[in-house]
């Protein structure tokens, strides 16, 4: 089964793609990509690291790159991301005074937006701005642009990439002191007539542990402003505990050789798992006329970014398909979704 033509008429069906993959280094994950999803996201190279590494230097080498892989393999492009306080360029860290992070941020905007112009569907506007008590995180834009930062950026997006939807992506913002602040930063954009076209709820969640019930009420409230929902970065990660309830993160710092799950995962970790994705894309479906995409965080479990996270040389299960690009029960139990 195809999971973009099995849910065709409920919502997208999407990846990330990473850097060897949109070079074609990875002929079993494209094949799978073609087969399996109908988008896509970058997951690093559209970072402004990565697409704009000096003041008056922009790399879109790779962006333009995946552009052609992804119109080649007929995947949409959800671009990632404009503004966010990570993977910033060396310049920007080192800025000191607000005209030049200004400057920087209405030329990054208005440069990078317009290229891709016509050539993304969705742009990610700014990425993580919120705290997890729903107030503005400190960042370089917060401290200084002021809390504005986010309603400019989108209106700098609209100009200049007015073909694209615009998107605030966030993690936990499921969680309702979270919500509630990405729902008042979402009416002060749309307060100020700029755009919005949606939010992302990134959905990196924890196995046995979905919180099914606020992830039902934040796409009962997000869509109630007006917009849409896209669940952007979707994985479960599998090691948290081990059988006896030790963190296995904490364990593994000290002795990087105990990895519990390194030659694979129990049956019933594997059951789980099939469990958590079922749920998931039960409650999907069934507010699926708000829901406009669902992502997941890579084609298969061995180039996920939960191995080397936050353990160096972990090892990690969290995606549908396997490290020999094979299909999962969580696979199975998310197409039959769809069967019953
Ligand atoms: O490409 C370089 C390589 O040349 C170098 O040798 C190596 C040494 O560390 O680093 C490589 O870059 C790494 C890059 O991933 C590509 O693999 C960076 O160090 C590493 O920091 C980067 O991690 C990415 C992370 O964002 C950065 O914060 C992950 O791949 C990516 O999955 C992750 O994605 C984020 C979303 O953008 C936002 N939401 C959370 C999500 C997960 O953290």
């Amino acid at each position: 089964p195809s999971l973009k033509k099995v849910f065709k008429k409920d919502f997208v069906i999407g990846t990330a793609l990473s850097i060897y993959q949109i070079d074609d280094k990875d002929p079993q994950a494209t094949s799978l990509i073609a087969q399996q999803f109908n988008t896509a996201t970058p997951e690093n190279i559209m970072k402004a690291q990565i697409i704009h590494p000096k003041w008056d230097v922009y790399n879109f080498e790779p962006a333009d790159k995946l552009i052609t892989y992804c119109k080649n393999l007929n995947l949409e492009v959800n671009a990632h991301a404009l503004i966010w306080h990570s993977q910033l360029p060396n310049f920007v860290r080192q800025i000191k005074d607000a005209d030049s992070v200004k400057t920087f941020f209405e030329n990054h905007i208005t440069t990078v937006a317009k290229r891709y112009d016509g050539k993304v569907k969705t742009w990610d506007v700014v990425n993580e701005a919120l705290n997890e008590d729903g107030t503005m995180r400190r960042s370089i834009f917060l401290n200084k642009l002021g809390e504005n930062f986010v309603t400019e950026a989108f209106r700098l997006a609209q100009t200049a990439s007015p073909k694209s939807e615009l998107y605030y992506n966030d993690y936990n913002n499921e969680q309702p002191a979270k919500r509630a602040g990405c729902i008042a930063l979402i009416k002060k954009i749309q307060a100020a007539g700029v755009k919005i076209d949606g939010v992302g709820i990134q959905g990196h969640w924890h196995l046995g542990k979905i919180p099914l019930k606020q992830i039902e009420e934040s796409i009962l409230a997000y869509s109630a402003l007006g917009i849409k929902v896209a669940f952007t970065e979707l994985d479960i990660e599998v090691l948290k505990r081990d059988f006896q309830g030790a963190d296995v993160n904490q364990r593994m710092q000290n002795s990087p050789s105990l990895n519990p799950y390194a030659n694979g995962l129990p049956d019933s970790l594997q059951t789980q798992l099939a469990m958590d994705y079922e749920a998931l894309f039960n409650l999907f479906l069934k507010h699926k006329d708000k829901i406009s995409r669902v992502t997941f965080w890579g084609v298969h479990d061995g180039q996920s970014w939960l191995n080397g996270w936050p353990v160096r040389g972990r090892t990690n299960y969290p995606l549908l398909f396997d490290r020999n690009y094979q299909p999962k029960p969580a696979f199975y139990s998310v197409i039959s979704t769809k069967g019953k």
